[in-house]
């Protein structure tokens, strides 16, 4: 970790720091993904944000445009924080697990994550988030290692254990393409769960605010 999480490093140095990030990544060929994308997609939002979102990979529109989480999925998130008062381009820096589309939308393989991980230990690392929103089973699975069904391991917070996690506050969500699916705002329903994740999240960034 560069410094305390929540504390941002010098802003000249990230910039440049995350232009060479982007420039390496470009050329990666650490994996097959690098050769079938149309364009790398690194990140969006703002760097110097206590939160940071990572989600699966890109998909058709993320790999068309070269920003993360801007098709269905991502408006949806997008709306999903507006509504407890985040804006994804202001308060947030969005990236995901791999950076590369991998071929007809399929989950990036273990490989593949493993192979792209070094790219997000170093986004981690000079984004200093205080806070790590993980959209979906396969952000939890390329972070953590952890592999298991998103009803069991949303909306509990987990710390950061050891690397670039230490001391960072971990919050698992449904991935928005699920939300997608299964529309119902009632009650006990998956939009509902993360919405009160969320409200939870906008509450864990204020009391680091508070703490600074
Ligand atoms: N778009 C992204 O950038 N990431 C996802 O996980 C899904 C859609």
């Amino acid at each position: 970790m560069t410094s305390l999480p929540g504390t941002s490093p010098d802003p000249l140095n990230l910039e440049q720091e995350l232009a060479g990030l982007a420039e390496r990544c470009d050329a990666c060929r650490h994996c097959g993904l690098g050769s079938s994308r149309t364009q790398v997609v690194v990140s969006r939002g703002n760097p110097k944000a206590r939160l940071m979102v990572i989600g699966e990979g890109p998909g058709a529109q993320e790999d068309e445009t070269g920003l993360p989480f801007v098709g269905r999925s991502g408006q949806l998130l997008d709306r999903m924080l507006e509504s407890v008062g985040i804006d994804s381009n202001r308060d947030a820096y969005v990236c995901n697990i791999v950076k590369c589309r991998p071929p007809d939308n399929r989950k990036p393989t273990v490989l593949e994550m493993a192979a792209c991980r070094p790219w997000l230990e170093r986004q981690i690392a000079l984004v200093d988030p205080g806070v790590i929103l993980l959209a979906g089973a396969t952000a939890v699975e390329g972070l953590l290692g952890i592999k298991g069904g998103m009803t069991k391991l949303r909306g509990q917070w987990r710390q950061g254990e050891g690397g670039s996690l230490e001391g960072r506050w971990l919050m698992p969500i449904f991935h928005p393409s699920y939300l997608l699916r299964n529309p119902s705002k009632e009650r006990g329903a998956p939009k509902w769960l993360t919405w009160q994740d969320l409200q939870d999240v906008q509450r864990r960034l204020a009391q680091l605010e508070s703490s600074l």
